[in-house]
């Protein structure tokens, strides 16, 4: 199948044949339904509807996508649409499902192609669909050549997410060109206020929200990079000018794809809203052979009228239930400890045994030993590339400390950036050809490194034989898996100057592979994706990674915001954070210890800081908040989260909450980040409690205002909220509210 919990590639129309053109008027919710004429395509599922439909010229166009309708709903097939004017045609006011470039389009195709006769026009007309239980698939053909395109529209069931995505097949008896291939073309219904959300930033600053008025022309979010990059993520939210936290309509979408990407969010002369996401057509062209195909990622979209937080929690549920590894029900993170704040390169047997007997005693579960530990690797100008231990640091190989640390009851993790090499090392020298460059063209460096031409199969075969040995001649539970810095000069010489820009999806097509064959061949190991922090984060990563390091930026209280807008778009299951030394290694901000945990609580834990610096009382306050944290962690990581008060737009303070599926534990975090003018702290109220439940209160860290009951109902809690007593400058508290 096209994505959902599958391979990207190939569209396993056979396996839906028996179903094909059922007409399912009053058929189970959530059941794909296509009416007695075939023209209207109707998908169900959670709170949302999704609705499309034949024209009488033969293309696809969007109906309906919002709140769920009544089954026995009957939508008005799909109308041809009048041109406004000679310069409003008919083709730039139809809101098409997949539109060609061709056929007089001049907003933004889905598909665009080349023939070798320079024929650049490709009008796209309906063949056939078929209908299966939780999907339509739909093929389109061009007018008078055979190029084919099938289109996968996969509902969720639970949460209504809908998952599209394309392949294009060239039938033709030549090659064909591809220029631009999205996943979808998603229309929103016509109104004159939506607003856009998405998420920029940098090293040490990913997850800023952005907030635009859509107005006439585009914007356009998107990495040119190789890889998801720090500076946009492939996520928006659409939203209409009153939409809040809590209420409001909501249209959002991530791109499943961990290379070069791009969405298109543009209103048109008409005022049409339509977004297009796919791979980024900047330098990119695919050239398909007679007979080949190609797929798009997969864009996975979804709707709530519950606001931004009932669209973040719908999603992160679509998430842990579809995307992550362990899918319905992921691992939960344990609470780990890792080297780099704490000895950066400068790993040696002796002092990582040293600091894993003092992480050991604080409760972690896994310890990590971050980079430094192979080949001449000891600082960033050398060594990447050669994963031989190092035996300068580690005389007898990894082995004694992976048992010294397995025998402190944790698990061994290890760092690892497969795709990368330093000039410095014994790969590159055996090897200059094996990195992305331009034939006689200079080789630009970030961070003193290059990058492997995953694409190539040697490269590929050689990662794969090196990270499989890896892992069968150590106990290794839990790789770190790095990738820091962007492409440059992205060539592919070694094969034909035509095919050269097929690296933009092949690399990554083997990237994806690889993580996929070491996981199929070490189902129990466990894998980070991290990208200089949390530049390598989307929804294609995270079907093959158990967790995301979601910054460099290890500042608690920067940390905030980071998160705040990294759980617009994904699961706190997957965000890691680490407690680490203060003043911190970044902006020299002094924390407290406590405000440090309560800030990392809020998604995987872990430790970073060098404990041979720690005090007594400082191991016995972290062993007593990792012990708190276990105790809430599987409902702080795979809860619903409601952010209550958000640090976004210099907020003095922000909350969040988090409520177990059940609703028998509820999580609050608060944090004031500066007294002020003696301010008065508002109460706050709480979200997604059982109102009939009674909820027994637990202070994790901090002190509640003095009358608060030590039991009341889900509705006092709601209602009356709760006061926490925040003093001074980065201040926290947490509190645990539990049904007996
Ligand atoms: C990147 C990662 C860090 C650390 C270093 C090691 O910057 O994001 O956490 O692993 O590499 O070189």
């Amino acid at each position: 199948m096209t994505e959902v919990n599958g391979a990207r590639r190939s569209v396993c129309i056979g396996l839906l044949g028996g179903l094909a053109g059922m007409a399912l008027g009053g058929a189970a919710k959530a059941r794909p339904t296509v009416d007695d004429q075939g023209k209207v395509f109707r998908l169900d599922g959670g709170k949302v509807t999704y609705a499309f439909g034949l024209n009488p010229q033969g293309q696809l166009q969007t109906l309906y996508w919002g709140s769920a309708l009544a089954a026995a709903d009957k939508l008005p097939g799909a109308a041809a649409f009048r041109e406004n004017s000679s310069n409003e045609t008919q083709s730039v006011v139809t809101p098409f499902e997949f539109p060609g470039f061709g056929g007089g389009l001049t907003v933004e195709p889905a598909l665009k192609v080349t023939f070798p006769d320079g024929v650049r026009d490709l009008a796209l007309r309906y063949v056939d669909h078929q209908a299966g239980e939780d999907r339509i698939v739909v093929r389109l053909k061009d007018v008078s050549r055979a190029v084919h395109v099938t289109l996968t529209y996969a509902m969720d069931e639970a949460t209504g997410i809908l998952s599209r995505s394309a392949t294009v097949e060239n039938r033709t008896n030549s090659w064909i060109q591809v220029d631009q291939l999205a996943a979808a073309s998603i229309n929103l219904p016509y109104q004159d206020d939506y607003q856009l959300q998405y998420l920029t930033g940098k090293w040490s600053g990913e997850f800023t929200l952005e907030t635009r008025a859509i107005t006439p022309g585009s914007t356009v979010i998107e990495s040119r990079k190789g890889v998801t990059s720090h500076q946009a993520n492939p996520w928006i939210a659409i939203s209409r000018a009153g939409t809040d936290e809590e209420a409001g309509p909501v249209w959002f979408g991530a791109l499943a794809w961990s290379g070069s990407w791009r969405i298109h969010v543009d209103m048109d002369a008409a005022g049409n809203v339509r977004a297009t996401a796919g791979y980024n057509p900047f330098d990119f062209s695919y050239r398909l052979k007679a007979g080949e195909s190609l797929a798009s990622p997969a864009f996975h979209s979804g709707y709530s009228d519950e606001g931004f937080g009932g669209a973040s929690r719908v999603f992160h549920r679509y998430q842990r239930t579809r995307i992550l590894p362990g899918a319905p029900t992921p691992r939960v993170r344990p609470v780990l400890y890792n080297s780099w704040e704490a000895t950066y390169f400068a790993v040696d047997e002796k002092t990582q045994g040293e600091i894993a007997e003092k992480a050991a005693g604080l409760g972690v579960e896994r310890f990590v030993m971050d980079d430094g530990w192979f080949g001449a690797r000891n600082d960033d100008r050398a060594g990447l590339g050669d994963w031989v231990v190092n035996r300068k640091k580690f005389p007898n190989g990894l082995a004694p400390l992976i048992r010294r640390v397995n025998d402190l009851g944790m698990e061994f993790g290890l760092w690892v950036e497969p795709e990368m090499v330093n000039p410095d090392s014994d790969l590159y020298r055996a090897h200059p050809d094996w990195i992305i460059h331009f034939t006689g063209r200079p080789r630009s460096e970030a961070r003193n490194q290059l990058v492997l031409n995953l694409a190539r199969k040697d490269v590929y075969e050689y990662l794969l034989k090196m990270l499989d040995t890896l892992l069968k001649d150590h106990n290794i539970a839990f790789l770190k898996w790095d990738h820091n810095r962007a492409w440059s000069e992205p060539g592919w010489p070694g094969v034909a100057p035509g095919e050269q820009q097929r690296l933009y999806v092949a690399y990554v097509d083997n990237l994806y592979k690889l993580l996929g064959e070491l996981r199929r061949r070490h189902p129990k190991v466990e894998i980070e994706s991290c990208a200089s922090g949390g530049g390598r984060v989307d929804l294609g990563i995270m079907r093959l990674t158990d967790q995301v390091w979601t910054s460099d930026n290890t500042d608690p209280f920067d940390r905030l915001m980071i998160q705040d807008g990294f759980t617009r778009a994904y699961t706190p299951a997957v965000m890691m954070a680490w407690v680490t030394d203060a003043p911190n290694f970044l902006n020299k901000r002094v924390t407290s210890l406590e405000y440090r945990f309560l800030s990392a609580m809020q998604g995987g834990l872990g430790i970073g800081a060098n404990l041979n610096h720690w005090k007594p009382e400082d191991f016995q306050k972290a062993k007593q908040l990792v012990a708190d944290y276990k105790t809430i962690r599987l409902t702080v990581q795979q809860g619903n989260l409601y952010r209550l008060v958000s640090p976004q737009k210099n907020s003095p303070r922000s909350a969040t909450l988090s409520v177990s599926p059940d609703a028998n534990q509820a999580v609050l975090f608060a944090f004031l980040h500066a007294s002020s003018r003696m301010e008065r702290q508002p109460r706050i109220q709480l979200r997604g409690l059982d109102p009939k439940k009674v909820y027994t209160l637990r202070t994790i860290s901090g002190t509640v205002a003095p009358e608060t009951p030590k039991q009341a109902s889900g509705a006092y809690w709601m209602g009356n909220g709760i006061g926490l007593m925040l003093w001074g400058d980065f201040a926290a508290g947490a509190v645990a509210f539990e049904v007996q």
